[in-house]
């Protein structure tokens, strides 16, 4: 279960790099906010894959043609699989249970709303802020810390406005819109837009260590209506020292940080890779057009999906079908297989390191010890232990989806200056 943490390394192709950051003299505004990975998360592919696929309307047919049969290994007492086991998990089998919707948040931030302090999950692969609150039916309260707006002396409702947040199944979180003080981490924002969920489907009700989004994918994105609505890094980056959001994990540790405005140079070795973001689309996106599989192996290029997005809010990196597939060439036994819900392999066999380009010009190296995601049971036939892969297919997507696989173990700049992406090796 306990997966190291390995530093990527980011090989520079053609350097573009800056070397220290020339705004180190500005005397502006920075703040940090910390992400907490949950204590009790247990990394769950099928409940990955499934969060994932319904966020971005694909199509569950990639998840593969074989069907084995799974025994647990052991089941960890934990609120996840107590929660898998509540939706209908068989027999209290979390570790494959077809019906297994927990959303699985690994890390969470604290988020002050008119002063009242929620855990929520950043998702840069998103734009709406909605949090759980004391409109929702009791029920659905349950175990989470609820906003109530009752108690905020600086709330204020948003007529007529209302959002909608729906997936490709048919689940949903919906409801209307108020602003309030948001404070993450010291950046404040007065009138920041808060959605407040009145219905909320049951992948969100079941993961209690998360109240809801912080959306920091582009405004564009966000599902306000009749009056769109800004981000909360959209209408605080004007008041910081630099437009920028930068994402770390302490390297080894279960705790890093989200920090605002600042490029902080003790938060990574090396020099930062920028690479251009298309924002066409509202995402984090760039391109992507070759891979590697291993070290030695020959460069391939990506043909049904060349670009990609950087997002936090996703467990898994999903890349295209030919790329998943020339990597899992390469892993002795490995299929794809519905049951576990993509890419298995034998736990014992051995992983090449994945190579993927970012932007034009640069290729990052994602090492093999990291993309070994969980444990997902012992095949009943042959009595063989199988572990699902953190590298997965992203379908019929036009883009590819990198998420903490990818991104967790790397130093990130989100950065509206252009807009772009910085990565770098974390120290
Ligand atoms: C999801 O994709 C299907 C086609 O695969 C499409 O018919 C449907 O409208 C999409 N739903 C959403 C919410 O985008
Ligand atoms: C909540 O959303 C579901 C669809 O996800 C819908 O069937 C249900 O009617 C909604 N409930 C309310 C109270 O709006
Ligand atoms: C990345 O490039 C953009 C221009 O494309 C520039 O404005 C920005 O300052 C660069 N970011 C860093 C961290 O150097």
């Amino acid at each position: 279960m306990s997966r190291s943490f390995v530093l990527y390394t980011i090989f520079l192709i053609t350097t573009l790099a800056l070397g220290a950051p020339t705004e180190r003299h500005l005397k502006g505004r920075s703040f940090e906010v910390e992400r907490v990975r949950r204590s009790n998360y247990i990394p769950h592919g099928l409940s990955a894959i499934k969060k994932a696929y319904r966020k971005f309307n694909i199509s569950s047919t990639s998840f593969g043609l074989e069907a084995l049969e799974y025994e647990p290994i052991d089941t960890p007492k934990t609120a996840t699989n107590a929660a898998n086991a509540a939706q209908g998990g068989t027999g209290g089998n979390g570790a494959v249970s077809a019906t297994a919707t927990a959303n699985d948040a690994e890390f969470v931030s604290p988020v002050s709303i008119g002063g009242q302090t929620v855990m929520m999950d950043f998702d840069t692969g998103s734009s709406d802020l909605w949090v759980f609150n004391s409109q929702l039916p009791a029920a659905d309260q349950k175990g989470h810390t609820v906003f109530d707006t009752t108690t905020s002396t600086s709330f204020k409702m948003l007529q007529g406005e209302t959002f909608s947040i729906s997936y490709g199944d048919g689940s949903s979180a919906s409801g209307n819109v108020g602003t309030d003080i948001v404070n993450i981490g010291g950046a404040t924002v007065q009138t920041q837009a808060v959605e407040l969920a009145k219905n909320v489907s049951g992948s969100f009700l079941s993961d209690t260590s998360s109240n809801g989004l912080v959306g920091f994918a582009f405004s564009k994105l966000n599902t306000v209506k009749p009056t769109q609505q800004k981000t909360f890094f959209d209408n605080v980056a004007s008041s910081l020292a630099l437009p920028v959001m930068t994402v770390s994990l302490k390297s080894g540790s279960n705790q890093g940080s989200y920090e605002f405005g600042k490029i902080d140079t003790a938060k990574f070795t090396g020099q930062i890779t920028n690479v251009s973001v298309n924002s066409a689309n509202g995402f984090w996106e760039f391109d992507s057009t070759l891979f590697k599989v291993g070290d030695s192996g020959a460069m391939q290029q990506i043909t049904t999906a060349p670009t990609a997005i950087a997002d936090t809010g996703t467990s898994l990196m999903l890349v295209a079908p030919e790329a998943a597939q020339a990597y899992y060439a390469q892993v002795q036994g490995a299929m794809q297989d519905q049951t576990a819900g993509g890419y298995v392999f034998p736990c014992g066999a051995t992983l090449p390191s994945f190579s993927i380009a970012v932007g034009g010009q640069n290729l990052a190296t994602v090492p093999a010890t990291v993309l070994n995601f969980a444990t997902v049971g012992k095949d009943t036939q042959t009595g063989q232990t199988f572990c699902y892969g953190g590298i997965q297919s992203s379908g019929a997507n036009q883009f590819m989806i990198f998420g903490d696989v990818f991104l967790k173990s790397m130093f990130v700049v989100f950065d509206q200056r252009g807009p772009s992406l910085g990565l770098a090796s974390p120290t």
